[in-house]
């Protein structure tokens, strides 16, 4: 601090347009999106969904011309989920050869050569107990059986892989998964696929829209057997470690808003390539406020973005991709 001249001393650089412009420490463009969509089977599907206004839940015809238009806006990162015909307790249709997410592969990847097609690994969409894993009775409660749904998760993987996806993101949050899914890709030849793990995923009610939107809500108890205590950080680094140790190409914090300190511990702890999901309920509850005229959509919505590349992610998941990268244009 100058003390001869104290009042001026940090406004000084703040009062110019283009020297803010210069010494602005962090910078936000379509690169950094990863656009979720909603995949289902059938034709000529467009179907918003309520809590989520502007996504849609799409048949395959559908979510070609979705990819096209949020590719002209420059986004060129998305993951796909799938909602599928039929659920079974083991959520069979997962790993079908048919099932809509290897479908929306093998149409988009042709199509789109120069885009990013990732896909999450769960089993929850699939499941008729919506829970993201095999069940099992273990002491008395029944659980999600974290060992048996490894298998499953492995052939989900090399079955997307088979279909075209560039990179797999395990969502599942079971332990030794990053392991068994390297190893499965290995043993199928996709030693060039990376992994990207949803490393610190917390049991969170900011997951509500989406679970109307992958019609997927557990059917009895919650998650929190699997997915982390909102109430800890130290243990999201121990997940992260883990995750890397077993050979994760890119880690994740989800959801993001309310975890902006976790991923700052684990950017300064690792130093690994960070994802971050801004969830759906993050999602929602600004286009709530901003549809009642209570906050200017677009100064908030970019605020939020920036504020999560500044805690440390490197890319963000989040259904504001769209407008984001129009706002940004202009
Ligand atoms: C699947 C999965 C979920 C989300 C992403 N992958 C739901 C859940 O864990 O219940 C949530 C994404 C969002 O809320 O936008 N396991």
């Amino acid at each position: 601090m100058n003390p001869t001249f104290p009042s001026c001393r940090l406004r000084r650089l703040r009062r110019h347009p283009v020297l803010r412009d210069l010494v602005r420490e962090t910078s936000l463009s379509a690169d950094d999106f990863i656009l979720p969509l909603f995949v289902r089977h059938g034709k000529d599907i467009k179907k918003e969904i309520s809590s989520m206004p502007g996504n849609y839940q799409l048949s395959v015809d559908r979510l070609v011309d979705e990819v096209g238009a949020a590719r002209d806006l420059g986004i060129k990162a998305f993951i796909l989920f799938g909602i599928p015909e039929s659920k079974d307790a083991t959520g069979s249709s997962a790993l079908a050869d048919e099932g809509v997410v290897q479908q929306a592969l093998r149409t988009l990847r042709p199509r789109f050569p120069d885009v990013l097609l990732i896909t999450d690994e769960c089993f929850c969409e699939y499941t008729d107990h919506g829970h993201c894993g095999l069940l099992k009775e273990e002491g008395g409660r029944l659980d999600v059986d974290n060992d048996a749904t490894l298998d499953m998760l492995v052939e989900q993987c090399i079955s997307h892989a088979r279909a075209g996806a560039d990179m797999v993101a395990p969502s599942g949050m079971m332990d030794g998964m990053v392991t068994a899914i390297r190893r499965g890709l290995d043993e199928a030849g996709f030693t060039w696929l990376p992994i990207m793990s949803y490393s610190a995923k917390y049991a969170s009610a900011f997951y509500g829209p989406f679970r109307d939107a992958a019609e997927s809500p557990p059917q009895f108890g919650d998650r929190s057997t699997y997915q982390m205590d909102p109430a800890n950080g130290d243990e999201a680094l121990r997940e992260t470690a883990l995750d890397i140790a077993e050979g994760a190409d890119i880690v994740m914090v989800k959801p993001a808003l309310a975890y902006l300190d976790i991923i700052r511990r684990v950017k300064e702890k690792f130093g690994l390539p960070i994802a971050a999901y801004n969830v759906s309920g993050e999602f929602a509850m600004v286009k709530a406020a901003a549809q009642k005229g209570w906050l200017d959509e677009r100064r908030v919505v970019l605020e939020i973005l920036t504020s999560i590349k500044r805690a440390g992610a490197d890319m963000i998941l989040t259904y504001f991709a769209r407008d984001a990268a129009k706002w940004l244009k202009t």
